[in-house]
């Protein structure tokens, strides 16, 4: 049985579709079966993050309405995630209802299932779902963490047992002028264990233009080593003396 990881957070904007896709490329080196699903409705960002996004011709909306088959919809390219594209609009609640039973048949078919939400608190494809991890994505600035804070509150008060915060966007100068307070006080008030820290970095979106990661952009690697713990694999965190470096 697959693991179905959604990317939340509380606040838009922080990085989500970026760690969710490239979370979800990273994950092919431990599992050959991974898909990842874009949710966030209207918005769409996911498909364009992912080889072949632009050539998804169904989307979960025509799936839903039969118009599809689940392997139509599917993108398919060779080495890389499969991909679930989402509607130009906004999802019914019935349409929810029937993408959680989708991804929960479809832990039979991957080995990781990386879903891309929408910025907020609302968590209605959570509440269908059991036994999954919630990657809380958030910037290291106050705005964003209380986001985040409130985003874990939700999902451990709907019973996610599995919550884990990735900080995006990391600043050195973020800690050195107490912007951001020590990573283990911003995991007490987040109320999630760090699975790791991305910095800030141009080739996010030089990677974006180019249409795939640079292999030793310092995001790149980051996460690469959020997939490999996801994965179960012991790679230590890193330490915040030697990020301040
Ligand atoms: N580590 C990073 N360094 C630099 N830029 C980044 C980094 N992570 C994300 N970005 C940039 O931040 C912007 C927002 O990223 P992204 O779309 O992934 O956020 P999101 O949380 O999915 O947004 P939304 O809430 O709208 O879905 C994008 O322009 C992206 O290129
Ligand atoms: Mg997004």
């Amino acid at each position: 049985m697959g693991d179905i990881i959604t990317v939340v957070s509380g606040k838009g904007g922080v990085g989500k579709s970026t760690v969710a896709a490239s979370v979800a490329r990273h994950l092919k080196q431990w599992a050959k079966r991974v898909l990842l699903v874009d949710t966030d409705g209207g918005i769409c960002s996911a498909q364009l993050l992912v080889s072949g996004g632009e050539s998804a011709i169904y989307h979960l909306g025509d799936l839903f309405a039969g118009v599809a088959s689940v392997e139509e919809t599917t993108v398919v390219i060779e080495g890389e995630p499969h991909f679930l594209a989402a509607p130009d609009r906004l999802f019914t609640p019935r349409e929810w209802r029937e993408l959680a039973l989708l991804l929960l048949s479809l832990r039979e078919r991957y080995d990781y299932i990386v879903v891309d939400r929408a910025a907020g608190l609302d968590f209605v494809l959570e509440q269908y779902l059991t036994d999954y991890t919630a990657l809380v994505v958030s910037t290291p600035d106050p705005l964003s963490l209380r986001g985040a804070g409130q985003a874990c509150h939700v999902l451990r008060q709907m019973g996610c047992e599995n919550v884990r915060l990735v900080i995006n966007r990391f600043l050195p100068a973020y800690v050195r002028q107490k912007i951001m307070p020590n990573i283990d006080s911003i995991c007490d008030r987040v109320g999630a264990q760090l699975i790791g820290i991305v910095p800030e970095d141009l080739f996010v979106l030089q990677d974006l233009t180019k249409g795939k990661p640079t292999k030793e952009a310092p995001y790149n690697k980051a996460l690469n080593r959020i997939a490999g713990r996801l994965a179960g694999n012991a790679i230590a965190l890193p330490k915040l003396k030697k990020l301040l470096k």
